[in-house]
């Protein structure tokens, strides 16, 4: 496994595996430890997920010495606020049987984050968690976020796929030393991504699958991606894309398939946010 070098000197490796609609216990256990056998070490979960546990008893399970592995949770909305931050991620670490988290990141922009950020610095400097940040922050609030905190965030994980690339994002996120991590890297399959005849095209020079060129064109663009699957031989397939490198010619190609929309919603959106404090109540 190839890794990055986070803000505060942190290693991360460069691909992970996120466990978002694997709410079945046992399912999820088995997704986890596959991903792990086929060589994941970053497990991506959240506490809105509500499958903690599961992957907690997978890590268990693995054998892999805990130190190998990079494990991410995420901080509900509903969880904001100094105390409560600070209680919930105690609760996520008791359910997956840790001492430690190497990534905790705040799931959303909305409700009390200053007070829910200020609760992970403190988790952070206690040595509870590795590195902090955050999801779904748009330029706008990262930038307001890392200027007034003495802990700058080591991450934001945002939808980043072929048809929203995040180009603009991406700037202000290297300005501020924060790594980008892609969520739906395969946009969960909307637009046809699995047959789009020009990711296709450029997939057949290198002897590879859509899946692989859209992953590897994210790590060239050093976004680190997070796929889920629950089929063993497709998590082989998305971590195998470490033995061949697009062209810049191809890198270019995909450049241009840029719609800047989500394929699920915008965080600019007041009924975004409406639907998103809906959920998880
Ligand atoms: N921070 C956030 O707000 C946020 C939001 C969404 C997601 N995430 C994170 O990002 C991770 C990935 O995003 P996602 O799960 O929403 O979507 P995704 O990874 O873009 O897409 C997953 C879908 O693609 C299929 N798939 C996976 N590999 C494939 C392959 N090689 N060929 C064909 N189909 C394939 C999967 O089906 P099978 O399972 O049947 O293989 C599943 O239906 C999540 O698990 C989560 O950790 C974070």
């Amino acid at each position: 496994m190839e890794y990055v070098t986070l803000n505060n000197g942190v290693k991360m490796p460069r691909a992970g595996f996120g466990v978002y609609q694997i709410a079945d216990a046992k399912q999820c256990e088995q997704a986890v430890l596959d991903a792990i056998e086929v060589g994941y070490r970053l497990i991506d979960t959240a506490q809105s997920y509500g499958n903690e546990e599961a992957v907690g008893n997978a890590i268990k399970k693995s054998g892999v010495p805990r130190e190998e592995l990079f494990i991410t949770t995420k901080v509900w909305i509903t969880n904001y606020g100094y105390d409560q931050t600070k209680a919930s991620v105690e609760a996520s670490l008791k359910k997956m049987q840790l001492d430690y988290l190497d990534l905790v990141l705040l799931h959303q922009p909305f409700n009390d984050y200053y007070g829910a950020y200020r609760a992970l610095i403190d988790l952070y400097k206690e040595g509870k968690i590795k590195a902090i940040g955050v999801s779904n922050f748009y330029p706008d609030r990262l930038v307001d976020l890392a200027l007034f905190n003495e802990v700058k965030p080591a991450v934001n994980q945002v939808e980043v796929n072929i048809f929203h690339q995040q180009i603009e994002a991406q700037s202000y996120n290297e300005k501020y030393g924060v790594q980008m991590e892609a969520w739906a890297p395969f946009a969960e399959g909307k637009n046809n991504m699995f047959s789009n005849p020009e990711l296709q095209e450029i997939g057949d020079k290198y002897n590879k699958s859509i899946a692989q060129v859209i992953l590897r064109w994210l790590v060239q663009r050093n976004i680190v991606p997070l796929a889920k699957s629950v089929k063993k031989s497709r998590m082989q397939e998305n971590i195998n894309i470490f033995d061949f490198e697009l062209s810049d010619e191809d890198m270019q190609k995909i450049s241009a398939m840029d719609k800047k929309e989500s394929s699920f919603f915008s965080h600019y959106d007041p009924a975004t946010i409406e639907m998103i404090a809906g959920l998880h109540r």
